[in-house]
């Protein structure tokens, strides 16, 4: 460990005994929200964790950007924890690490999500580990789920509220909150970023299920496979109509397997009452994993926070502790589908006038889509047409959706929300 790391408050007390021949020595990358509850736990549980493996882990170094030297903590370290962010130099450091033979632990969807391929690779090829719990759905053990447990399991679908700012804001929204006011809420709470753009853009969760979307098929999916929407559109209209359908909105990330191939997309859902997932609310995370051998699973627990995230983390380091298992090649390459079938909730706002319900419904069947149910109200010489149409190709929905735009009542455009209606069973 470089003078400069043994100067920082957390480093010197974590690893006053020194590094001895029974420790089991952890360079730290990153020293923020997550990486500094990570050092107050590893002195905390450091005890414990050597009473049942026999190894103490120890703080080797720590690098941040005013301290630290890589390359001594490199040599200094068993394992490394990259808890820096960012893609470079981080993706820079974990392929290093890999190439010297070193086990790593990290918390980065972005670079997961977007250099997977050549990071787990390389971790295959030198025969080390890679962990990853904390990059997708924070203390929620999915990725070791799926990695062990339902190693054995054909996985059909996947579900994810993996993205706790935006679900927290929902939740707000539905309680009556503008979406300005529930953004603002979950930035005073700590919920949200200053700049929260990657998390109600959808963005942060793609990635997520891009990782997700990895684990479950064994398919090297990127974050630019990934089609996705964000909340920032959304009305409180929208939840209010949902309510009157009985159906709860939430931002849902999906990964299944379809005939042809592998979708992965994120985007608002309407969920009925008995979805699993529709009563994960406020900041939490949960994810539904279908499989026709086991119907389904779903786990849910806090998605981020300094602390939570810190022990999704030290477990990685607890279980690369013990003698390496080979990472398991990439099982099967699935072409991913563009076009699914989704069912629909479709907003629209119109001249009040006869003519105009069999209009819109033409056009819906032009284009095969039917409708399960509408509302209509009216609204002096307007009139709020709110439908929920059954499972159709998404291509053909919004094929419609832009012909309804453009038909001469219309007095806004049309909006559009998918919807799950239905048990997997
Ligand atoms: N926060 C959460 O709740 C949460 C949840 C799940 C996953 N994660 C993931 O965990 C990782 C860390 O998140 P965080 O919230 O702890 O971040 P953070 O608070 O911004 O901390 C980042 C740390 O990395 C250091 N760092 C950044 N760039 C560096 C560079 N180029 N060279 C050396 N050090 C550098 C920073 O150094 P300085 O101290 O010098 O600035 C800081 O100590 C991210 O990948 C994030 O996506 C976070």
């Amino acid at each position: 460990m470089s003078a400069r790391a043994q100067s920082a408050p957390g480093v010197a007390r974590a690893s006053a005994r020194g590094p001895g021949s029974g420790d089991f020595r952890v360079g730290l990358l990153g020293h923020g929200t997550v990486g500094s509850a990570f050092v107050v736990l590893l002195q905390q549980r450091a005890d414990e964790i050597e009473r049942f493996n026999g190894r103490r882990p120890v703080l080797s170094g720590l690098l941040t950007r005013t301290q630290g030297d890589f390359e001594q903590i490199l040599a200094g370290s068993d394992l490394l924890v990259e808890l820096m962010g960012g893609i470079e130099p981080a993706r820079e450091y974990l392929l290093t690490a890999l190439r010297a033979g070193k086990d790593v632990v990290s918390a980065n969807k972005q670079l997961l999500s977007q250099h997977g391929e050549e990071l787990f690779e390389t971790a295959r090829e030198r025969g080390v580990r890679l962990r990853f719990e904390a990059a997708v759905a924070g203390v929620v053990p999915v990725v070791r789920v799926l990695e062990e447990s339902l190693s054995a399991t054909p996985i059909d679908r996947i579900h994810g509220i993996v993205n706790g700012t935006t679900n927290f804001i929902l939740t707000e929204m539905t309680k009556g909150a503008s979406y300005a006011e529930a953004l603002a809420e979950a930035q005073r709470s700590g919920y949200a970023e200053a700049d929260p753009s990657d998390d109600v853009s959808g963005r942060d969760a793609a990635a997520k299920m891009a990782i997700l979307a990895r684990l479950a098929f064994g398919a090297p999916v990127h974050l630019d496979d990934v089609r996705y929407e964000g909340i920032e559109h959304l009305h409180g209209d929208d939840l209010q109509y949902a309510k009157e359908f009985r159906l709860g909105l939430k931002l849902v990330g999906t990964a299944e397997r379809l005939a042809g191939g592998l979708s992965v997309r994120v985007h608002p859902t309407l969920l009925y009452p008995g979805h699993p997932l529709s009563s994960v609310s406020g900041p939490f995370n949960a994810v539904t994993v279908e499989s026709r051998t086991i119907t389904e699973i779903t786990m849910s627990g806090p998605g981020a926070g300094g602390p939570q995230t810190a022990s999704a983390v030290l477990g990685d380091v607890i279980s690369a502790m013990i003698p390496p298992a080979q990472t398991p090649p990439t099982r099967e390459r699935l072409t991913i589908v563009e076009d699914v079938e989704s069912a629909f909730y479709l907003h629209m706002e119109v001249a009040d006038r006869p003519g105009v319900l069999a209009q819109v419904a033409q056009v819906l069947g032009l284009q095969g889509v039917s409708i399960k149910s509408v509302v209509q109200k009216g609204l002096g010489e307007n009139a709020r047409l709110v439908m929920v149409a059954h499972p159709i190709l998404e291509s053909r929905f919004f094929a419609a959706l832009e012909m309804i735009a453009g038909l001469d009542f219309m007095r806004s455009r049309p909006r559009a929300i998918r919807v799950i209606e239905a048990e997997y069973v």
